[in-house]
């Protein structure tokens, strides 16, 4: 076993090697600037310890962590096309630096590229990974759909955000640790709870993913603080102020999102105030926290040694308390 930083390093020396020198320049230049350009990695560290948990040595997971990510950076430069993002990771976005053609091609590309990576595995782990990758891929697209379709809706139901957060981002992170298993070759019954374990650190990722929207620091944070408010994400913010929130709140709300007299940072910081007034600022927080519980409850049910669990936990808790 490894902490997780050393997966981390691992990680991260393996995806420098993996430039693509090829033409059109125009093609590969923008997959390598999204792939260098940083981010917490934490996908494919999930994928190499959870290999190594199963008793694999985490090299072997080594192309199935790098097929996670380049598909997970593939999903952002399509993401950040429908989501008008002018930043990613602190630097411009891919369509912001090159154009919406180039983000739109070069995404299709990692998209293969994510794929062919499982032409490393042989015949039998090569068809449990493709299998597991096309069912999450749809998913997240589904998931992605909805997303886009709440905007324009405002009787979005928390339980109907709850399966959009589960598609676009949750089932990826429960793919990634289910990718380590298969890897592995886990018996069928750790590679399902080790799914479910990672689906509910997902849906607690992106509670938090949505906080931070709102009041992550922007000197840190990488991505444009407020975006969400500013798109009409129905985010779990939002849901919990319109359900929490007085009457005046709830009212104000509304008008604020179609308020055209005030500027992006005004209208940012308005509804700012009614999330924390309304009391889901804290809401989101608890919720973040319930669903981090609910992995480790699945936790118990695994048989690994404690130590292990113990990594399990920590990386639970860290993600818990990001602030990036
Ligand atoms: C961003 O993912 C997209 C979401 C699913 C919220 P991350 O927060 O993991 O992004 P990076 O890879 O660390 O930049
Ligand atoms: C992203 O959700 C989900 C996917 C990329 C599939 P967000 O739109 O909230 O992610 P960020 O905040 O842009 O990273
Ligand atoms: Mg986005
Ligand atoms: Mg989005
Ligand atoms: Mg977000």
């Amino acid at each position: 076993m490894q902490n997780i930083e050393a997966y981390q390093k691992s990680f991260t020396k393996y995806l420098e090697d993996f430039a693509i020198n090829r033409e059109p320049v125009n093609l590969y230049e923008p997959v390598n600037y999204i792939l260098k350009l940083g981010g917490k990695r934490l996908r494919p560290v999930l994928t190499l310890m959870t290999a190594d948990i199963f008793g694999r040595k985490a090299e072997m997971a080594m192309n199935a962590a790098l097929s996670v990510e380049v598909f997970h950076n593939f999903s952002l430069i399509h993401d950040d096309i429908m989501d008008d993002a002018p930043l990613r990771r602190g630097k411009a976005t891919v369509h912001e630096k090159w154009d919406i053609n180039t983000g739109i091609l070069s995404g299709d590309a990692m998209l293969i590229l994510a794929y062919q990576l499982f032409e490393n595995y042989e015949p039998r782990i090569f068809q449990a990974l493709a299998k597991l990758f096309s069912k999450t891929a749809l998913e997240v697209c589904e998931g992605q759909q909805y997303d886009i379709d709440f905007e324009t809706r405002n009787d979005v139901t928390i339980p109907e955000y709850l399966k959009m957060i589960e598609y676009k981002t949750a089932v990826l992170v429960g793919a990634a640790m289910k990718m380590g298993a298969i890897v592995a070759e886990a018996s069928e019954e750790d590679q399902n709870l080790i799914y479910d374990f990672g689906r509910y650190l997902g849906v607690a990722f992106q509670l938090q993913d949505d906080y931070l929207d709102a009041f992550g620091n922007p000197e840190t944070f990488g991505k444009q603080v407020g975006g969400d408010i500013l798109e009409h994400k129905k985010t779990y913010l939002y849901l919990k102020t319109q359900e929490l929130g007085s009457e005046a709140e709830k009212s104000n709300l509304l008008d604020l999102m179609t308020n055209i007299a005030l500027s992006d940072s005004e209208k940012v910081e308005k509804v700012k105030l009614l999330f924390n007034a309304s009391g889901a600022a804290d809401a989101t927080q608890s919720a973040v926290k319930d669903y981090t519980k609910k992995a480790f409850s699945v936790l118990e049910k695994l048989n690994i040694s404690n130590d292990k669990k113990q990594l399990l936990l920590l990386f639970g808790e860290q993600l818990m308390n990001r602030r990036v």
